[in-house]
C-alpha cells in the first residue's frame, strides 16, 4: 500500500474487519402488514445493508416507494444501518371510542399492527423497534427505543424517515421554516417544486389516489417539515433548537407517529379519523366543562383599524365596548365574548415588545372583574386573551397567576397568541441569556402543551393562535379546543394579497386534516376598507355562511361587528342556528382547490347542515340526500348565491328559500364564482 492510497482505503479495511457482516450476511428482510380491508399494505424491514426501510402499497399501486428509516444522534451510533431483525409481533385493534366534542361522536379504531424489533449486528450494539399501524384510511409508523445501558441521555441530530412519492404527483403545500410560520398561501404544483413543506402535505398521484403526509401525537419532540432531498424523496427534517440539536430525549422513548392518509379520491381524505385514532385517549377525565359554541369579540375592529389594541382614543377593550358585545352575544345565543387588548403591554410596537406584556394588569379603562361578572350575569362568558408576541419566558413566568386570575373570574376559555417570526420565539435561560426558537421545535412543543395542561387544572380551554401544527392532541387534552395554524380571516383585513377564493377550497384537504381551525368566519361587510381597496373578502355572502359547516371547529367566531349582523338579519339567522358540535360528519363531494361539500348532523339532534363552497369558478352540485333518515320529512332552509352573484362584482346577492326534502332527493346547488351555499335541514317528524 503506498502512502497516497491512505484514508479511504484504511477506513475501508477497518470497516471490513470490524463489520464482517457487511458483505457476508448482506440480505434484505421485509414483512407485510395489511389494513383490515386488505387494500393498504405496508412492507417493513431492512435492506441489504441492514438499514430499516418501508414501503406502502394501495391495491395494485405502490404509493410510497421503498423508503429509508432511522435516527441519528450526537456522539453515538445511529439507528440507521447494520441491524438484523430480532423479532416481530402482530396485534390487532377494533374498538369504538367517543369524542366529548367533535366532528363525530363515535370513532372506530380498527387496525392491524406490526412491531418489528431491530438488533445491531455488532456485539453490544443498540436495540430498537419500529411499529406500523395500518388502518383502512392510512398508516402510522413510529420508532420505539427501549431502555438500554448508556442510552439515558440522547441528542437526536437527524431523523431519516423518508416518504418516496411517485413522479408526476401534484402537491398542495406551504413552505416549511418560513418567517410567517404556517400563514402562507397554499401552492399547487408538481411534486418536484417542493423545497421544504409543512405538513399536512397533500399529494394526488397520477392514478388519482390522494395521500396526505403528516404526524400524530407530537409530544416532547420536534415537529418535522418535509425536505425534498432528491426528486420524490421527502425526508422528515426535524425543526432544531437554536443550538442545532433537533430533539433532547432519553431511552425509553417513542417518537410521534409519522402518518400517511390514503384514499381513492380527495373526498376520502376528508372522512379519515387516522390522526385522532393514533393519539392517546383523554387524560383529563371529566371534561364537561369544555364548552363548544359560537363567540363574538372585540377583534375585527382592530384588524380593520377602527379600534386599537393599545390604549388611547380608539382603544377597543373598554368596559363599555365589552359590555356592548356581551349584550349582543346574550341576545343572539353566543357563548362567549373575546376581548383583545385588555392588558398592559400593547402600546408601541407590540409585535416586537413581548417583554412588557403583563397578563394580570388591565388597562385603566377596562374593568376586568366588572366585565367578567356582567358576562356571567348575562349567561355569557368573557373569553380571555394572552398575546405573548413570542416572548415565552415572559409569559411562562406569569402564566400561573394569569390563569388563576381568569379562573377566579369565571373565564373558562382563553385565546393565546405567539406573534413572532419563525425562529424568533424568545427563550431566556437560567443565566438570563436569550435564545431564539422556532414555533415548531421541541421547546415550543413543550410550551404549548404545558399551557394546555396548566389551563386544564383550572378548567380552562385553550385556543392557540400562531401554534405548532395540530397533530390530534385534542383527543388526549380535550380542552385544547382549536388553533389557528394557517391563513385565517384576518388576512382579508390587511394581508397582501388577501386570501383568494380558492383558499378555503384548499384548507379542508390540507390544514384541516390535522384538526380544528379557528378561522374566524362570518364577515358580512365584505369591503370594510371600501370597494377599491385590495383588502376585501374574496367571497360571496353565502360563502361566509358555508364556512361554518365546511371548516370544522368546536368554537366558531362570528367575526364581524355587531352592527354588520344587525344590518342583515336574514343571513345572520344561519349563524345563529348553526351548531359547532356534531353527531356525525360526511364529506360529500369535492376536489382539492376547486370545491367541497360537507353534511353534518347536530350533536344529540336530528337536524342536518350542509355547507358547500367553490373557488373562483362557478359550479353546479347535485348532492344526494341519502344520509337523511329514510322515513323522515324535512324542510331545507337554503342560503345560496343569487343567480347574479359573483364574489367581486356582486357578492351580496343571496337567496334564502325553503323547500321540503327527503332522503330520496338530491340538493341541486348553484355556486357563484367565489360562492357557496349553507343549508339547514330541519326534521319535522
Ligand atoms: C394574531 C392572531 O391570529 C389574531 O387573531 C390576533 O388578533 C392578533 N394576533 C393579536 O393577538
Ligand atoms: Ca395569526
Amino acid at each position: 500500500m503506498t502512502r497516497i492510497r491512505t484514508a479511504a482505503h484504511v477506513l475501508a479495511a477497518v470497516a471490513a474487519l470490524s463489520f464482517p457482516w457487511a458483505t457476508a450476511d448482506a440480505r434484505e428482510a421485509l414483512f407485510a402488514v395489511e389494513s383490515p380491508d386488505g387494500r393498504l399494505v405496508v412492507d417493513l424491514g431492512t435492506d441489504d445493508a441492514g438499514a430499516p426501510v418501508w414501503a406502502v402499497r394501495f391495491g395494485d399501486e405502490t404509493v410510497i416507494e421503498r423508503s429509508r428509516l432511522g435516527l441519528r444522534f450526537r456522539d453515538r451510533r445511529g439507528l440507521d444501518a447494520g441491524f438484523d431483525i430480532a423479532g416481530r409481533t402482530r396485534t390487532k385493534g377494533d374498538e369504538e371510542w367517543e369524542q366529548p366534542w367533535g366532528e363525530r361522536r363515535v370513532v372506530r379504531d380498527l387496525y392491524n399492527d406490526l412491531l418489528v424489533s431491530y438488533r445491531a449486528r455488532e456485539e453490544g450494539g443498540p436495540v430498537f423497534s419500529i411499529r406500523v399501524r395500518v388502518y383502512d384510511d392510512g398508516v402510522g409508523l413510529r420508532y420505539e427505543v427501549p431502555d438500554q445501558p448508556g442510552w439515558q441521555q440522547l441528542e437526536i441530530v437527524d431523523e431519516l424517515t423518508e416518504f418516496r412519492i411517485p413522479e408526476k404527483s401534484t402537491a398542495w403545500w406551504i413552505p416549511g421554516r418560513g418567517w410567517n410560520r404556517y400563514e402562507f398561501l397554499y401552492r399547487t404544483g408538481d411534486r418536484d417544486e417542493i423545497d421544504t413543506a409543512h405538513t399536512p402535505v397533500t399529494f394526488r398521484l397520477p392514478s388519482g389516489v390522494h395521500l396526505s403526509v403528516h404526524e400524530a401525537a407530537l409530544v416532547d419532540y420536534a415537529a418535522f417539515v418535509l425536505d425534498q432531498r432528491r426528486p420524490g424523496v421527502f425526508q422528515t427534517d426535524l425543526t432544531p433548537w437554536s443550538d442545532g440539536i433537533r430533539v433532547r430525549t432519553g431511552a425509553p422513548f417513542e417518537t410521534p407517529w409519522r402518518t400517511v392518509q390514503v384514499a381513492d379520491s380527495a373526498v376520502g381524505l376528508l372522512n379519515s379519523d387516522l390522526i385522532l385514532n393514533l393519539n392517546e385517549p383523554n387524560e383529563l377525565g371529566d371534561v364537561s366543562w369544555v364548552r363548544p359554541g359560537k363567540y363574538v369579540g372585540v377583534w375585527w375592529a382592530m384588524h380593520i383599524n377602527q379600534r386599537t389594541w393599545g390604549s388611547g382614543d380608539k382603544h377597543g377593550a373598554t368596559t363599555a365596548e365589552a359590555m356592548r358585545y356581551i349584550d349582543f352575544a346574550a341576545d343572539n345565543g353566543f357563548i362567549g365574548v373575546l376581548v383583545e387588548g385588555w392588558n398592559v403591554g400593547w402600546d408601541g410596537d407590540w409585535f416586537h415588545n413581548g417583554d412588557v406584556f403583563n397578563f394580570t394588569t388591565p388597562y385603566p379603562d377596562f374593568d376586568l372583574p366588572r366585565v367578567a361578572r356582567y358576562a356571567v350575569e348575562k349567561g355569557v362568558r368573557l373569553i380571555g386573551h394572552h398575546e405573548t408576541s413570542g416572548n415565552v419566558t415572559n409569559y411562562e413566568s406569569q402564566m400561573g397567576d394569569a390563569l388563576d386570575l381568569y379562573e377566579s373570574l369565571g373565564v373558562d376559555s382563553i385565546k393565546t397568541g405567539y406573534v413572532a417570526d419563525g425562529s424568533d420565539i424568545k427563550r431566556v435561560d437560567d443565566n438570563g441569556v436569550a435564545h431564539y426558537e422556532w414555533h415548531d421545535g421541541q421547546f415550543m412543543v413543550r410550551h404549548y402543551l404545558h399551557n394546555v395542561r396548566e389551563a386544564a387544572k383550572r378548567r380552562i380551554s385553550i385556543n392557540t393562535h400562531e401554534p405548532v401544527k395540530d397533530t390530534g392532541l385534542r383527543r388526549t387534552y380535550p380542552n385544547w379546543v382549536s388553533r389557528e395554524g394557517a391563513r385565517g380571516m384576518e388576512f382579508n383585513a390587511w394581508g397582501s394579497p388577501p386570501n383568494p377564493p380558492e383558499h378555503t377550497a384548499i384548507l379542508p384537504y390540507t390544514r384541516l386534516l390535522s384538526g380544528p381551525m379557528d378561522f374566524t368566519p362570518g364577515i358580512f361587510d365584505l369591503m370594510p376598507n371600501g370597494p377599491d381597496d385590495e383588502n376585501r373578502v374574496q367571497t360571496t355572502l353565502a360563502k361566509q355562511l358555508a364556512l361554518y359547516v365546511v371548516i370544522y371547529s368546536p368554537i366558531q367566531m362570528a367575526a364581524d361587528l355587531p352592527e354588520n349582523y344587525e344590518a342583515r338579519p336574514d343571513a345572520f339567522q344561519f349563524i345563529k342556528d348553526v351548531p359547532t358540535d356534531w353527531e356525525e360528519s360526511i364529506a360529500l363531494a369535492g376536489e382539492v382547490g376547486d370545491f367541497v361539500a360537507f353534511a353534518r348532523r347536530e350533536r344529540g339532534g336530528a337536524d342536518w347542515y350542509v355547507g358547500a363552497l367553490t373557488d373562483e369558478a362557478p359550479r353546479k352540485l347535485s348532492l344526494a340526500l341519502d344520509f337523511l333518515d329514510a322515513d323522515g320529512d324535512y324542510v331545507a332552509q337554503i342560503y345560496r348565491d343569487g343567480d347574479d352573484a359573483h364574489w367581486r362584482d356582486n357578492p351580496y346577492s343571496i337567496r334564502i328559500e325553503e323547500r321540503s326534502v327527503d332522503a330520496g332527493d338530491a340538493l341541486e346547488l348553484v355556486l357563484a364564482a367565489g360562492g357557496g351555499a349553507a343549508v339547514r335541514i330541519v326534521k319535522n317528524n
